[in-house]
């Protein structure tokens, strides 16, 4: 598995698993966990989680899939925006320290911005790093104006990752903010790559898998991971899913693919403001 080095020098594989959803239903407890340790087994060690999912039974589930096997594991847990003050944040984590049962998250992000002024919350971010709670902390959900504001406040500068809406059918991102993360050596964690599975449906993407025998998640995961410093976080709680995602990391898009998804999904003409789900 390919790994990728964030700005503070922690490095993490370039796919890993999402758990959005995960931990809510009694019924596939078994399924998920099992899920999980065989994706950490196949190398997909990153594994991403938020307070928000299930309001904390993602993080419990997690804390049961790597029980162990914490070394083997780079960690990235959210605080809801609303949480994300000075004091707030510093209990989230925690809360969120305890459902996982860890010392330390790896990556810790901002899961959207509210209305907590950035500053307090870079604040609080900065002492968990300080005590040794989290590794490195980011943002989710920024466009390109919040993180030219955040890179102006103290500790903006050490924000590891911006965790953004991206696939082939969201596009819109590289026309500015991209680039900007691009320049200040911020990868991108790509969330939704398959569009919570609404672009495994679609004939053009149908088309280029069959071509190349692959199946398009793999073609969309392959896509995204054929762009420069980009984290790819795929959910999956089914074994036969998770062992098509991990083979998408050893698919090598030709630049006829390349050009074919480009035209079947091409970037739009106009900057949107940033999209999230
Ligand atoms: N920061 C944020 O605001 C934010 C927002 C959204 C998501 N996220 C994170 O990003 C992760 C991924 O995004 P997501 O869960 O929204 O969507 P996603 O990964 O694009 O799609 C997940 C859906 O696709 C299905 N799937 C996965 N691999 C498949 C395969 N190979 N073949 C067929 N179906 C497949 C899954 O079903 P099965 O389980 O049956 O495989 C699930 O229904 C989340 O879980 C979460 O960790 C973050």
């Amino acid at each position: 598995m390919k790994i990728i080095s964030l700005p503070d020098g922690e490095r993490a594989p370039v796919l890993g698993q999402g758990t959005w959803g995960t931990g809510e239903k009694k019924s596939r407890h078994v399924e998920e966990v099992a899920a999980l340790r065989l994706g950490i087994d196949l190398g997909m060690t990153l594994i991403d989680t938020a307070e928000m999912y299930g309001e904390g039974a993602s993080e419990e589930l997690v804390g049961e899939a790597i029980r162990g096997r914490r070394r083997e594991v780079f960690l990235v847990s959210k605080v809801y925006a609303y949480n994300a003050t000075q004091r707030g944040a510093i209990a989230a984590c925690d809360r969120s320290l305890r459902r996982l049962g860890v010392e330390r998250i790896d990556l810790y992000l901002l899961h959207w911005r509210g209305s907590v002024p950035l500053s307090e919350t870079l604040n609080a971010f900065a002492r968990l790093h300080g005590a040794g709670k989290i590794a490195s902390f980011g943002v989710s959900n920024f466009d390109t104006s919040d993180m030219e504001e955040a890179y102006g406040l103290a500790h903006g500068q050490d924000i590891a990752t911006d965790q953004i809406l991206y696939n082939l059918t969201r596009r819109s991102v590289e026309h500015d903010l991209l680039p900007w993360l691009g320049h200040h050596h911020i990868p991108v964690m790509a969330y939704s790559p398959v569009e919570q599975g609404r672009l495994l449906g679609n004939r053009k993407l149908a088309s280029i898998a069959a071509a190349r025998k692959a199946t398009p998640a793999q073609i969309a995961l392959a896509w995204l991971l054929a762009q420069p410093d980009v984290i790819v976080i795929p959910k999956s709680g089914d074994a036969k899913h998770v062992e098509e995602n991990r083979a998408a990391a050893d698919i090598a898009l030709t630049a006829e693919e390349l050009s074919a998804l480009d035209r079947a999904f091409p970037r739009p003409a106009k900057r949107k403001p940033l999209e999230m789900l």
